[in-house]
């Protein structure tokens, strides 16, 4: 293996060590939000309140030495609100620019539903192009700029549901599970023993294993890993049959190949190989595919979900040698 894979395979071992310290659990959540931020995408992330989204994003931009914030979107929000504004200052006579909170490289974004279209725009826009312009101006976002979205998905009343079109631009949907009654067990003993794992960030009880411009170089290395021409093949026939398959309105665009093949080299990389097998294909396949397919609503009211969908395409695509 050649020796800067090797030392992006270490980064992100010691990195899975660090966020272990404080994140109970999720190993599969974990990996997903890594191989995000390594192919330079964004996320939704899905979970019921207090299963620690906030912590996880919080720690990883710790553990990988980025800066973090979040914005929490609400029906007032304005897109001025996220990107910033143009302040007039009057000893120096001239406008100052007042970067907002998009300024960041890990951003949370929190219950982007319920900010109005214009508002969401302007964070899709950032994401797209990574940059914001603000009076005609343009201005660069960090290097490794990363959104995390979450949505409110239980009280959709006055909410503004993202359009498909939008859900295309994220790369993955990361889907937070509850915990294992061991790992929930552990959980509560630690509330009762030590401090909480929010005073343990503060105190510095994890510490950065890169910092954000050894992370720029590390990302890079992901190109030296091998994608076999089956491979990609495979990854084109998993989503050309979703455009084929009887259950399913809309299958999923062009962008979510690009995802499943970048995902899986992250993955292959997470799992210390420099080459990309079926498995990491087959592994990246339901978090790519997940918010781009609209099932039929005869199959949807028969009971029938997208991970079921998602299983029986994998059944029916021939895996390569
Ligand atoms: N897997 C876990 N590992 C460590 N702590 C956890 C875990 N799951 C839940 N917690 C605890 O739950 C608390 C709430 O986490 P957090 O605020 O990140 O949740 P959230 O998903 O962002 O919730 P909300 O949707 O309400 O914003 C954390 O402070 C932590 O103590
Ligand atoms: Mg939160």
């Amino acid at each position: 293996m050649n020796t800067d894979i090797h030392q992006l395979t270490e980064t992100l071992t010691r990195a899975r060590q660090e966020v272990a310290k404080i994140i109970i659990g999720q190993s599969e959540v974990v990996d997903q939000a890594l191989i995000v931020i390594l192919t330079g995408h964004h996320a939704l992330v899905e979970g019921v309140p207090g299963i620690a989204k906030t912590l996880l994003v919080r720690t990883l931009a710790r553990v990988l030495g980025c800066e973090f914030a979040r914005i929490q979107f609400t029906p007032d929000l304005m897109p001025a609100d996220i990107t910033g504004t143009n302040v007039f200052n009057l000893q120096r006579n001239e406008f100052v620019l007042v970067k907002g909170p998009v300024f960041t490289s890990f951003l949370l974004a929190d219950e982007i539903n319920r900010a109005p279209a214009k508002t969401q725009s302007a964070l899709l826009q950032a994401m797209q192009e990574r940059t914001v312009t603000i009076d005609r101006q343009t201005h660069p976002l960090p290097p490794n700029f990363t959104v995390f979205a979450t949505q409110n998905p239980i009280e959709y009343e006055g909410t503004y549901p993202l359009p498909e079109a939008q859900k295309d631009r994220f790369m993955l949907k990361i889907t937070m599970n509850y915990p294992a009654r061991e790992e929930e067990t552990s959980l509560a003993e630690r509330m009762l023993g030590q401090e909480s794992p929010e005073a343990m960030l503060a105190r510095g009880a994890v510490q950065p294993v890169v910092t954000a411009e050894a992370l720029v170089t590390l990302r890079q290395q992901l190109e030296h890993i091998l994608v076999r021409p089956e491979m990609v093949g495979y990854a084109v026939d998993i989503v050309r049959t979703t455009r084929s398959s009887d259950s399913v309105l809309v299958g999923a665009g062009p962008r979510a190949t690009q995802a499943l093949v970048l995902a899986s080299r992250a993955h292959a990389a997470l799992n210390g190989r420099d080459f990309v097998t079926p498995d990491d294909i087959k592994a990246m396949t339901a978090p790519v595919l997940e918010h781009r397919l609209i099932l039929r609503p005869e199959f949807e009211i028969e009971g029938l979900s997208v991970a079921e969908v998602i299983q029986r395409i994998l059944q029916q695509v021939t895996v390569p040698r």
